[in-house]
């Protein structure tokens, strides 16, 4: 099992959550973060500190988000397990189901 980061991390990219892992498995596209759902330890840490309250246990992701689940293990389809997200930086990348969605946040 992993957990999962939704829509609302879409154009807000807080990124508190990145402080708060122990694995560092959550990496950073263009308009999202994303968890590498491999090397995630299920510790729950990231969860309660992200303000937009965009991250979820995979059981727990709400209905109309769930196609985020698929999302976040298909973002790493191309770049597999790197074990470490800090090292990567900023991935020029984005899954299809974001780069498909309007401007997201404030004003729109
Ligand atoms: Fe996104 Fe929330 Fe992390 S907005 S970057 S999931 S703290
Ligand atoms: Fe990392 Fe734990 Fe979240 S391993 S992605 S902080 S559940």
């Amino acid at each position: 099992m992993t957990y999962v980061i939704a829509q609302p991390c879409v154009d807000v990219k807080d990124k508190a959550c990145i402080e708060e892992c122990p694995v560092d498995c959550i990496y950073e596209g263009k308009r999202a973060l994303y968890i590498q759902p491999d090397e995630c330890v299920d510790c729950g840490a990231c969860e309660p500190v992200c303000p937009v309250e965009a991250i979820y246990y995979e059981d727990d992701v709400p209905e109309e988000w769930t196609p985020f689940t698929a999302a976040n293990v298909e973002f790493f389809d191309k770049i597999g397990s790197p074990g470490g997200a800090a090292k990567m930086g900023l991935i020029e990348d984005d899954h299809p189901l974001v780069q498909s969605l309007p401007p997201q946040g404030e004003g729109s």
